[in-house]
């Protein structure tokens, strides 16, 4: 701070871009404000992705611009020829007057790109992914060796279930580097402080390691806490098995275990080195557990205006997560836009804590939520009916307005909503309490 590196820059006759500038553009607001209403280390995540460096086709051509980009993420943006000469053709680019020397020229420079690149993205969404660190991929599994980033050794985590139908695979994919390999208990016994701690003390990894998480969203949440906190913090990659998992719970950086009082209550923000996503394992995955996954997809589906529920399954997957990371790269620590993922929930919560989280799966919760949540926005629900046929639930009327008053994100015990608006979601929504007390009892039987 204060050195002069502004002034450098004016006497060398270049021309200078300060990280500060560019990170109060992306957020809309000074480093003061940052500061004061996320703090410090929102500011530094903000600030280590301030910059998308926007390489002129030919700079790769450069050997020293392609020795620059070393360290650098780069991603080669790889559109189809025809595309590319109808977006640029009579623009007045001086390397875009004649289309046949536009298609040699494209042509000759895919091979550096080919080169340079660590990552080669088809569209916005793929660029998402990788900014992300998150790696789809059909068939991704038995390359999890090179996946898993580092060349340091792996404890592989995962439930006895998916154990015994994918762990041999992983083991075998992961070859010399598999060092150690953990049981957690299955389901929501995993994300408990007791599993947790006979983990850390079976944990024999160094700061080196890498926690490899197999599983659904209870192995993720839990692998991910003791990724976050064993030796204060090491790297850790999700493999995520259940759509819940692969669309949501793998997603965002967020890991957690579970108190008696309540669910997710002691965690931690932990991104992982890479996220590994391979839809090929969802084939074994139990129809119930597939909608559970399908509550969420709809839910994204909604929230982004497209219907990701009627993509085959490895574009429903890719799509759903990376309008997921996206919120959560621009708002990594939820004090903002990333509340928006929670429509429909306040009343699932509701619903759940009335069951007194029992005969009601979240999925299930979160389907009966959606239907409240579009009929307060005005909106038809033909299509959470359709995909995934939810059935009211028995529970306590007034036990699940209680609950709900009590909602995290109540104020002053009025509930607030994510609702759809005509220019997209929108959050904070104050509802008439008559009006929310009443799609909270048409969710009830
Ligand atoms: N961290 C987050 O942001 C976040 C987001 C959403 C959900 N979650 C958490 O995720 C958890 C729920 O995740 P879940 O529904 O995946 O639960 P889960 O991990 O218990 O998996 C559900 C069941 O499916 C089985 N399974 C998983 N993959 C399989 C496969 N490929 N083939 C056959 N069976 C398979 C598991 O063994 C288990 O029996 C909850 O604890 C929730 O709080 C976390
Ligand atoms: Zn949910």
């Amino acid at each position: 701070m204060g050195a002069g590196k502004t002034t450098v820059a004016r006497m060398l006759g270049l021309p200078a871009v300060d990280s500060d500038d560019l990170v109060e553009a992306a957020a809309g607001k000074p480093i003061a404000e940052i500061f004061r209403d996320e703090g410090e280390v929102a500011f530094r995540l903000q600030e280590e992705q301030a910059i998308v460096l926007a390489l002129g086709g030919g700079a790769v051509t450069s050997p020293r611009v392609r020795e620059e980009l070393g360290d650098a993420l780069t991603i080669w943006l790889d559109v189809d020829v025809d595309t590319c000469w109808e977006r640029v053709r009579g623009s007045g680019r001086p390397l875009a007057q004649d289309e046949g020397e536009f298609r040699r020229l494209f042509e000759e420079r895919r091979k550096l790109y080919a080169e340079v690149a660590d990552v080669v993205a088809h569209d916005v969404h793929d660029v998402v992914l990788a900014v992300a660190g998150i790696h789809v991929e059909r068939g991704a599994l038995p390359r999890l060796r090179e996946l898993v980033p580092g060349d340091g050794q792996v404890a592989l985590l995962s439930d006895p279930h998916v154990a015994g139908i994918h762990g041999m695979d992983a083991q075998l994919a992961l070859g010399p580097r598999l060092a150690e390999t953990h049981e957690l208990p299955p389901g929501e016994e995993a994300k408990t402080l007791a599993a947790v701690d006979r983990l850390w003390q079976e944990l024999r990894l160094d700061r080196s390691g890498t926690i490899v998480a197999l599983g659904g969203g209870c192995t993720t949440d839990a692998a991910g806490f003791a990724a976050a906190t064993y030796l204060r913090g090491i790297a850790w990659t999700p493999i995520p098995t259940s759509l819940v998992a692969q669309v949501d719970a793998a997603i965002g950086g967020k890991t957690a275990i579970d108190l008696p009082q309540g669910k997710n209550l002691v965690g931690a923000f932990h991104w992982p080195a890479r996220t590994v996503v391979d839809p090929a394992l969802l084939e074994t995955l139990p129809e119930p557990q597939r909608l559970e996954g399908m509550a969420e997809v709809v839910k994204a589906g909604l929230l982004a205006g497209e219907p990701f529920w009627e993509l085959p399954d490895d574009e429903l997957v890719r799509r759903s997560i990376a309008y997921k990371a996206a919120i959560c790269l621009r708002d990594p620590l939820e004090r903002g836009e990333r509340t928006l993922l929670n429509l429909g929930h306040t009343f699932a919560h509701a619903l759940e804590a009335a069951a007194g989280y029992e005969g009601l799966t979240h999925g299930r919760a979160v389907a009966l939520g959606l239907l409240a949540a579009l009929r307060l926005s005005g909106r038809d629900t033909v299509v959470v009916e359709e995909v995934l046929r939810p059935e009211p639930v028995r529970v306590d009327r007034d036990r699940a307005w209680a609950a709900m008053k009590r909602d995290k994100k109540a104020r002053g015990g009025e509930p607030r909503f994510v609702l759809l608006g005509d220019d997209g979601p929108v959050s904070g929504v104050a509802v008439p309490e008559e009006d929310a007390r009443r799609e909270l009892d048409r969710l009830i039987k």
